[in-house]
This record gives C-alpha cells, sequence and structure tokens, in this order.
C-alpha cells in the first residue's frame, strides 16, 4: 500500500512506499539512471529512476517529464544524509500529470527584473519557497504573542478620510465625489480600540506612495500596529523588543532548513536575545559624530579593499587552471566566478557609497532625521537591534506626545535592525491633551473637521497610551537577510511595479 505523503514528512516513512505529488523542479539524466528533483510545496526530494526497475510506461514518463511539469511518484523513502531533509526516494513508478511547455526560468542565473517579471513563476523557487516560509512562520509568531498576551486582534479600514504619517505620501482616490485615501496606518483607529478593548494590535497592509526607488519601499507593505491603553513609552520599547526576540527565536527553532537555503548565519540571528540597547536620540547623534564611527569607517573600508584583492586573486588562479580542468571541476570554477563576481559588485557598491556615508554621519547635524546610511552606521556598533528614543519633535508625527523634560522632544521610538537593515518599527507614546492635538493638527496642515472623532478619545476618558507599527517585509528581509525588500512579499508593488 503506497500513502500519499508531503515532501516535508517523508523522514517518518523511512522504508516505507509513498505516493508523492508535486513538480519536477530539475534533473540530472545518466545513462539508464535519472536523478529527478522533486517539489510540492512543502519541500523538496530527490527522486533516483532506474531504468531496469521500472514498467516501460513508468520509464517514458521519467525520461519525458520537464521542468516544472506536474506529475505523481510512487517509490520507498531511503536515509541519505547527503539529502537536504536527509532523505531520497526510489522510484518505483511515475505518472506524468500535465507537461510543461519550455520553463521560462532555467537554473542558470538571471537578472531581476527579468524574475520580476516571471514573479508569478518565480514563486516556485527554493529560494522563494524559503523566504515565504520564514514570512510565514514570523506571523504565526506574532499572532501568538499577542494572542497569549491578550491583545484583540482589530482591522483597521483601508479607505480613509485623513493622512496619518504626512500628507506627501498618500495615494488618493475618488470616493462618490469625495477626496478620500489609502490607509497610511491604522493607528487611530487602534486607538479608538484601545480605548473600547485596553490592549489590540491590527495587521493588514498600509500605503505610501513613495517616490523612492530604494531596497527599503514598498508601496504597500503590511503592518503590525499594537495599541495599549496605560503603556508609556519604556513599556511600549519592552513590547516591541519582546516581539522582536520572540520572532527571531521561533525563526531559529523551526526555519533551520530555510535558514540553510538561503545561507543565512544562524548565529547571528542567536544573538537577537535582547535587552536591546536603548539610545536617546542625542545619544545617537553623539554616536554618528564620534571617533568610534571613524574608525568603523576606516576599517570598513581597509577591510573590503583587503576582500577585493584576495578574491581578484583567487579569480585569477581559477583562470588559469582552468585549461586543464575537469569536466566536473570546471563547472565549478564556472560557479565560484560568478559568486566572486557577484561580491565583487557589493564591494565595489560599498566602497562607491562608503564616503557619502562617512561625510553624513561625522557631520549629522541636530534636529534633523536620519537617512538609511546614518541608521546603517548606528547599528553597526551592535549585534543586536538598537532603540532610539525622544527624537526632536519637528520630524515626528502629529499625535505624538512630548517629553515632559524637554518640550523640543516628541517621545518616539524606533528599532534599527543590525546588519544595515535599519527601521523596522516606528512607534511611541501618544499625547492625550486635547488642546494640543488640536494646535498640532492645525501645525501639520490637517483638516480639523476629520479628526473631531479622534479628538474623542481625548474628551471621554483620555489616558496614557502607546503603540507602535512593525514593518512585515523589513523585518522579514532582516532575518532572511535579502538584499531588497521586494522578494519577502509574494507580489511587490513597488514605483514602477504594479505587474503581475
Ligand atoms: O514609522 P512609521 O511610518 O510609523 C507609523 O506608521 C506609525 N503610525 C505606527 C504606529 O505607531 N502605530 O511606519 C512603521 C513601520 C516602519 O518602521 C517600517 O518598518 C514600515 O512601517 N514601513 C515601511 N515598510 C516598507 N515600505 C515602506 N514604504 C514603509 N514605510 C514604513
Ligand atoms: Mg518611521
Amino acid at each position: 500500500m503506497h500513502s500519499s505523503v508531503s515532501i516535508e514528512k517523508l523522514a517518518d516513512y523511512v522504508g516505507k512506499d509513498v505516493v508523492l505529488r508535486g513538480w519536477l523542479y530539475n534533473r540530472r539524466d545518466s545513462k539508464g539512471l535519472s536523478f529527478l528533483v522533486v517539489r510540492d510545496g512543502s519541500g523538496i526530494v530527490q527522486c533516483v529512476a532506474a531504468e531496469d526497475s521500472l514498467d516501460a510506461e513508468s520509464w517514458q514518463a521519467v525520461s519525458s517529464v520537464t521542468q516544472e511539469s506536474s506529475l505523481e511518484v510512487r517509490g520507498t523513502v531511503r536515509l541519505d544524509d547527503r539529502q537536504v531533509g536527509g532523505v531520497e526516494l526510489t522510484v518505483t513508478g511515475l505518472r506524468m500529470i500535465s507537461a510543461a511547455s519550455e520553463y521560462p526560468i532555467s537554473p542558470k542565473a538571471h537578472g531581476v527584473e527579468f524574475l520580476m517579471n516571471q514573479r508569478h513563476l518565480w514563486l516556485r523557487s527554493r529560494r522563494q519557497w524559503a523566504i515565504m516560509r520564514i514570512r510565514n512562520r514570523i506571523i504565526m509568531s506574532i499572532h501568538q504573542l499577542f494572542q497569549e498576551q491578550g491583545f484583540l486582534q482589530m482591522d483597521a479600514p483601508i479607505l480613509t478620510g485623513n493622512a496619518v504619517e504626512g500628507t506627501s505620501t498618500l495615494f488618493e482616490l475618488d470616493y462618490f465625489d469625495e477626496k478620500a485615501y489609502l490607509t497610511q496606518s491604522g493607528q487611530l483607529y487602534g486607538e479608538a480600540m484601545a480605548m473600547a478593548f485596553g490592549k489590540i494590535y491590527t495587521f493588514g497592509p498600509t500605503f505610501r506612495a513613495e517616490k523612492s526607488k530604494t531596497r527599503r519601499h514598498l508601496t504597500e507593505f503590511w503592518m503590525i500596529e499594537p495599541e495599549m491603553a496605560f503603556y508609556d513609552l519604556d513599556m511600549n520599547m519592552q513590547l516591541a523588543e519582546d516581539l522582536i526576540v520572540r520572532i527571531a527565536r521561533d525563526v531559529v527553532r523551526d526555519c533551520a532548513t530555510e535558514l540553510q537555503v538561503l545561507d543565512r548565519d544562524m548565529e547571528q540571528l542567536r544573538k537577537i536575545t535582547g535587552p536591546f540597547p536603548r539610545l536617546s536620540y542625542d545619544d545617537a547623534v553623539a554616536l554618528l559624530r564620534s571617533d568610534e564611527t571613524r574608525a568603523k569607517f576606516d576599517k570598513r573600508e581597509a577591510e573590503a579593499v583587503a576582500e577585493r584583492e584576495s578574491l581578484e586573486l583567487e579569480r585569477e588562479q581559477n583562470r588559469a587552471r582552468y585549461g586543464q580542468a575537469k569536466k566536473g571541476e570546471k563547472r565549478r570554477i564556472d560557479a565560484r566566478e560568478i559568486e566572486i563576481n557577484a561580491r565583487l559588485d557589493e564591494i565595489e557598491e560599498e566602497l562607491r557609497n562608503l564616503p557619502a556615508w562617512r561625510e553624513s554621519a561625522l557631520n549629522f547635524e541636530w534636529g534633523g532625521d536620519f537617512g538609511g546610511s546614518d541608521e546603517t552606521v548606528l547599528t553597526w556598533h551592535f549585534d543586536q537591534p538598537i532603540i532610539v528614543h525622544r527624537f526632536p519633535a519637528s520630524i515626528k508625527a502629529f499625535y505624538m506626545k512630548r517629553d515632559p523634560e524637554d518640550d523640543r522632544l516628541a517621545l518616539g521610538m524606533d528599532v534599527l535592525a543590525p546588519e544595515g537593515y535599519g527601521e523596522i518599527v516606528g512607534g511611541g507614546e501618544r499625547a492625550t491633551d486635547l488642546e494640543f492635538l488640536e494646535r498640532q493638527v492645525a501645525a501639520h496642515g490637517l483638516p480639523e473637521e476629520v479628526f473631531q472623532w479622534y479628538f474623542d478619545l481625548r474628551r471621554y476618558g483620555s489616558v496614557p497610551h502607546s503603540g507602535f507599527g512593525l514593518g512585515l517585509e523589513r523585518t522579514i528581509t532582516w532575518i532572511c537577510k535579502l538584499p531588497h525588500l521586494r522578494e519577502a512579499i509574494p507580489f511587490p508593488r513597488l514605483m514602477g511595479r504594479l505587474n503581475p
């Protein structure tokens, strides 16, 4: 008897006969023997088919199955610790379900624009498999933590009549002859729900018409926004830390295979245990302008130059022995050259960037907002995420409470991820004083009428409260150490990209 199982469960069936249904990911053939790499969404497994142990029909199917054809394989599960997942399948029968015509994505390297146009197919690749599985794990961790701690999940409206995070990044649309906007943040509605339910969180899509094509910006992204009555800034920072520690811990524990596929250094993630260093904005500015920062730049530049030299040398040496190399060795040299070239590109880019980054960091003026490079430079000094708090009020949103000790400052906080990933969380303590908020709305050029319901929250039983927003794709990009946010969401929306 054959039982139908998913690839991820195969290790429980060693020595047993099973049926798999999936797609052909890749194949390698020698005389009378085919190695079919099959994926089913839960994992990937090598299936070994030998002509002399198969019926003619099955062998015919084995021989003709093309990349991404769908198929059903029968076989016996064998232990093999050289394989990811520790098993392989000895094929006893194979049936093609639907033959794929020539698949546009071949195992050779493709450019990113090409892959983005093929996103609907690119999602079948092993790398995307790993990223989406980690995304799923992170989403689950977020719900688990909040549900365990008694938060109520709520959905904020996506169509809104007002701005939250400034008016420059609004997507505007016509709502029966009225102006409406796609939401930038569910926060204001979260505040209303926190006054009704104590502790809530939103988990939904948010939109920013950012005219910036950086590796950190999507126009549509998912944000998790907890909002808590009776929380001050310190309690808020602690919750953000607990959430991020929980995410890192769960991914390390449950996604070892995925991290391995991505070649992600797990040691970096194991360090995410808290407590996260907390720096006031003043401290952060001082650190940016410090001799320690200058020394970090010197060291990075020297290391980049040294690595470039050693890679160029290795490439020369490989090329020199290419002529005499055997076929398998030639393949390895070619593969390594692609790796070396990719790394050299990164190093070149870094060396091009460093002078401007150095200039920006060492001459940073109090009062300004940190740019992406400044955030990166700040995190060079730490292994863990850091929390920067108490920013100049002039660079923060209208709803922030002022620091009672220094009216120039707002009680905001940002969490910056290590390894150059920058801000993943933004939040703070909210202003509770009605007159102050009315003045702020006016000062930010926002229409007073649409904020009346928000002011009601201060009219009827106002309490100290805080909250934050965690950017899901920013978090995934950091945890997976991706070069760009676009791979962290199934179908990314970017400036200049609406399809597929
Ligand atoms: O710092 P932001 O703008 O904060 C808010 O929207 C607050 N209302 C949240 C709150 O307090 N409830 O955005 C929060 C987070 C950022 O730290 C970042 O991780 C992510 O949302 N984010 C983006 N992610 C991808 N693409 C963009 N264009 C993003 N803009 C913000
Ligand atoms: Mg922010």
